[in-house]
């Protein structure tokens, strides 16, 4: 199977490479490295089954291949509000140009879609069949909005055009190799925990979030494409935590005396968050296996390396 991964360079999409690369396929992997980085897939670079293109999605461009894993956009909210424009351009332009392929080749066409499409949710947990409550205007909404049509699109050309699709609507996901400076929940504590900088928490805390280990996720990916369901399917963790609670738990694991900050909420932060997974459950047999306290270890496992070697090449000059 020769596949494209949009995307491959960042976080999810390089876990993604590994394992269909361990699965023996061939794989394209396509970035502009705007959040992703060659470090990712280094292993994968002088492989004969692999091939890295430099490529920004709202160009268009012609390949030759199977399946489409279409995961470029960045994925949090300090980078995909950097430049909101180009964020929707992605979305709009860069989905088009993937769908656009997959039509003309005949490929199977995966949408890594997100939770933000529920919004600040009023209905809880969210299932796949609620529409969401979404601010159109709100500085979240490029991403928000942005997903949303990416939906439409794909949903369009599907009975349009007949492109054969799924849509992954991912809740938080984390692991190794998230980037240390993404403002994200997960590597905003721990990074803070390990650098010994007091623990960040907006509001009370007590709003919640669910957490995915990664390897969890690209399981749920790699089901969901090779299933019969189109989706939308939504591919999360069900247990819901606090973020005070997930604050204490890095406290714990990382750094017992470091101090927790609170801090006021950023406009339009959901309160709730917890994907409802029956659909997952019952049409993948999919469901995650990795619990948080073992996550987080593993993941700042990876912080604390990448942490030290920066440390160590400022000692010697690099
Ligand atoms: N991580 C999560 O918790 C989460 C949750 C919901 C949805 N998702 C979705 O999963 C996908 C991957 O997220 P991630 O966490 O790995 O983020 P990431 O930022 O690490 O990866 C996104 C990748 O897309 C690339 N990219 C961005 N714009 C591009 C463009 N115009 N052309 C080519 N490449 C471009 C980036 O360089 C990066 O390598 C995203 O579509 C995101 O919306 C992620």
């Amino acid at each position: 199977m020769r596949i494209l991964v949009t995307g491959g360079a960042g976080f999810i999409g390089s876990h993604l490479i590994d394992r269909l690369m361990a699965d023996g396929n061939e794989v394209i992997c396509l970035d502009n490295f705007y959040t992703g980085h060659k470090g990712n897939i280094l292993k994968w670079l002088e492989h004969p089954y692999f091939e890295l293109i430099r490529h920004d999605i709202t160009e268009p461009i012609r390949l030759e291949i199977d399946q489409i894993y279409h995961l470029a956009c960045p994925a949090s909210p300090v980078h995909y509000q950097y430049n909101p424009v180009k964020t929707v351009k992605t979305n709009v332009i860069g989905t088009l140009n993937m769908l656009g392929l997959a039509k003309r080749v005949k490929a199977r066409f995966l949408l890594a879609s997100t939770s933000e499409v529920y919004g600040d949710p009023e209905v809880h947990p969210q299932v796949e069949e609620y529409w969401g409550n979404v601010n159109p205007i709100g500085i979240r909404s490029c991403y928000d909005e942005g997903k949303r049509i990416a939906e439409t699109l794909t949903f369009d050309y599907h009975r349009q055009n007949d492109v054969d699709i799924r849509v992954a609507r991912i809740f938080n996901t984390y692991g190794p190799r998230m980037l240390e400076n993404d403002g994200r929940v997960v590597s905003n504590l721990v990074v803070q925990a390990l650098r010994d900088i007091p623990l960040t928490v907006y509001g009370d805390g007590s709003q919640t979030r669910s957490f995915c280990y990664v390897s969890d996720l690209v399981e749920g990916l790699m089901r969901l494409m090779s299933g019969d369901h189109i989706g939308p399917v939504n591919l999360g963790n069900p247990d819901e935590y606090t973020i005070l609670e997930l604050a204490n738990s890095v406290q714990k694991l990382v750094n017992p005396k470091v101090e927790i900050k609170f801090q006021s909420l950023p406009q339009d932060d959901p309160r709730r968050r917890r994907p409802d997974i029956t659909r997952a459950k019952t049409w993948l047999n999919w469901q995650p296996t990795v619990a948080l306290q073992e996550g987080l270890k593993l993941t700042v496992e990876d912080f604390r390396s990448r942490i030290n070697r920066n440390q160590q090449s400022l000692v010697i000059g690099h």
